[in-house]
């Protein structure tokens, strides 16, 4: 059977009715930005099938804009925290209190370039999202977030820093663990991280998940390099989708209002001694120092000075002489690196999309080309599996992969990516 087929069943294996899972038993949900990029594999097949993955998505947005990391449609036992832990939120479904990085505008704008119909059906619901990142999650021009799971790396040293300026709550409610009953546990996150995991969503909980209060109050406050950038990317689309369906002054302006702050944030995250963009701990202002794989979005973004670009890219090549496989989530040269735990090290595939997609548009093809190569290697000996290790290529955590399977459809079907595949 060819890969491609194998790709599609991977993806219909993991269809529940119009939305997909990312994978059964570890994670039986739909997922936010797990949904953008199956969209985009979708779509190489069955255009009306990939626009039900949007529209499914956006069924889970509150009535301030936001939309969740996780919608649950049901309440599986077998995962945690289900939508019991998370108490009552006040969308139309069941869903966690967190967002994840808005990629979904640039994935509409990708979709609909003939299909304004579609196009101006969710624009509103997508402008809507973005504000909230503007008003509910902004702190002096600087989009955050108040939890690790929000930034979609969930256990990455990034978040080391913000995590041991908070304590785990002497009340936490106590709990079981179902993700290291799927997998092998010396992959997963700590207990310690765990705690405050739960820690944080206990607060959300308890304040009702009024958003502005969990930025302003909450136990864990960081800026994201892939919020920023995924965000600064998402709206230049809107702006041209603004644009594209002749949308009001005000509106476009509004945009570019945020696409203005974005680009001077960018400066937020620039570690110099390290020639990086990382994350920032935003209550002590601690940057930190590890080279991972959303410091090279500035491509995608097409942000940052040619200096800061220059040596983004010099940082890459150094990785990619340590590694069999690029891009590693973490940088294989600092000692929390750590080629099999989850974000500390593997190669995650719809990074890989971005990074080389960026870098691919800004001048960098040959650098763009290993990414794709790195991954579609692992792929090809490995399977759809939902990351990688960067040093052997061996398959990690859960199998037969979504987004896995979207993203190698998408490098497939696009004649910029097609050589490698
Ligand atoms: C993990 C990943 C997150 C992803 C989710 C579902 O929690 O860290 O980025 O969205 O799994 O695939």
């Amino acid at each position: 059977m060819s890969l491609r087929q194998k790709a599609i069943d991977t993806l219909l294996a993991n269809d529940r009715g119009g939305f997909t899972i990312p994978t059964s038993g570890l994670y039986p949900h739909q997922w936010n930005w797990d949904s953008a990029f199956v969209a985009l594999g979708i779509a190489t097949y069955d255009t009306d099938r990939a626009w039900a993955e949007v529209t499914s998505l956006l069924e889970g947005q509150w009535p301030d804009g936001m939309v969740p990391s996780i919608i649950f449609r049901s309440d599986d036992p077998d995962y945690f925290p289900g939508p019991s832990r998370w108490g009552v939120t006040p969308g139309p479904i069941p869903s966690t209190g967190v967002s994840q990085p808005p990629v979904l505008a640039t994935v509409v704008r990708h979709l609909t370039p003939d299909a304004p119909d579609r196009r101006a059906a969710v624009f509103d619901a997508l402008l809507r999202w973005h504000r909230w990142w503007h008003d509910a999650r902004s702190v002096d021009g600087v989009v955050c977030t108040v939890h690790p799971w929000e930034t979609g790396r969930d256990n990455s040293p990034d978040w080391n820093i913000g995590l041991a300026a908070m304590e785990s709550a002497p009340d936490l409610a106590p709990y079981t663990r179902m993700d290291n009953k799927h997998v092998d546990a010396t992959y997963r996150p700590t207990q310690d991280q765990y705690d405050k995991y739960l820690t944080i969503v206990q607060f959300g909980e308890r304040i009702g998940w009024d958003q502005r209060r969990l930025t302003d109050e909450g136990p864990f406050l960081m800026a994201d390099p892939t919020i920023h950038f995924v965000l600064l990317r998402a709206n230049r689309d809107l702006l041209a989708m603004a644009q594209s369906l002749g949308k009001d002054a005000e509106t476009c302006m509004e945009v570019q209002g945020w696409i203005d702050t974005g680009l001077a944030a960018t400066d937020t995250f620039w570690n110099d001694d390290l020639g990086a963009f990382c994350a920032r701990d935003i209550r002590s202002g601690a940057l930190t120092a590890g080279f991972n794989n959303s410091s090279a979005l500035c491509f995608y973004a097409d942000a940052g000075t040619p200096d800061q670009r220059a040596r983004t890219v010099a940082n890459l090549r150094r990785i990619a002489g340590k590694v069999a496989h690029m891009l590693p989530s973490w940088d294989p040269d600092d000692p929390a690196f750590e080629p099999q735990r989850y974000w500390c090290g593997p190669v995650w595939p719809q990074m890989n999309y971005m990074t080389a997609l960026g870098l691919d548009e800004q001048g960098e093809p040959d650098l763009a080309a290993q990414l794709r190569d790195g991954l579609i290697r692992a792929i090809e000996a490995s399977g759809f599996w939902e990351c990688f290790n960067p040093l052997t290529g061996a398959g990690c955590i859960g199998a037969n992969f979504s987004w896995t399977a979207a993203v190698w459809l998408s490098w497939n079907a696009d004649p910029r990516a097609r050589q490698a595949v």
